[in-house]
């Protein structure tokens, strides 16, 4: 059942098509169900967090740092919890978005907080607040 909450927009395409271009084998279920093992969150927090990025208690270190645990294996956060920038670009031409990564995600790049695994969960949510707003245009 883990995929279902995956980020619908964001990583179940991008993990497509990445697979189709280089068959690097990223397996979002595994992933998710790794990170559900090593940061018990509560099924509340994996169900918001699968729809749009966002934890309803953002003072929950376990649910952070399963954001964190998830951003990093998905490749989608670096290991200091910035955004890949390889990545984002590669999601951005996968939907033949003209503007770079960088143009649409920079403003994600602000939050520098040092509460455990709290930049990992902010530059995740901004991400998923971003591809939220820009398919509401679409
Ligand atoms: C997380 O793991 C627990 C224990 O294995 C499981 O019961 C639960 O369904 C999982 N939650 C999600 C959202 O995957
Ligand atoms: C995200 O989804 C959860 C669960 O449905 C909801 O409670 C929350 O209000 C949503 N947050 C945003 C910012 O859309
Ligand atoms: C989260 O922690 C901050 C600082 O410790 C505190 O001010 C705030 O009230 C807490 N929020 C919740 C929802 O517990
Ligand atoms: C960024 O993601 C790519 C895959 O999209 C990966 O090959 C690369 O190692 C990642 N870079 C960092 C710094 O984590």
């Amino acid at each position: 059942m883990f995929y279902f909450y995956a980020f619908t927009l964001c990583c179940l395409l991008w993990v497509l098509f990445h697979c189709s271009v280089n068959c690097v084998d990223i397996d979002i279920e595994t992933i998710w169900r790794e990170c559900n093992e090593t940061f018990p969150a509560s099924e509340e927090s994996l169900i918001s967090f699968g729809k749009n990025g966002t934890i309803p208690d953002e003072n929950d270190s376990t649910a952070r740092c399963f954001a964190d645990c998830y951003g990093k294996k998905t490749t989608m956060l670096t290991s200091d919890g910035s955004l890949n920038w390889t990545t984002l670009d590669f999601i951005m031409r996968s939907y033949n978005m003209k503007p770079t990564a960088t143009e649409t995600f920079g403003k994600c790049q602000k939050d520098t907080s040092n509460v455990e695994c709290m930049k990992s969960y902010l530059s995740l949510r901004c991400v998923a607040e971003t591809i939220a707003s820009l398919s509401n245009i679409r």
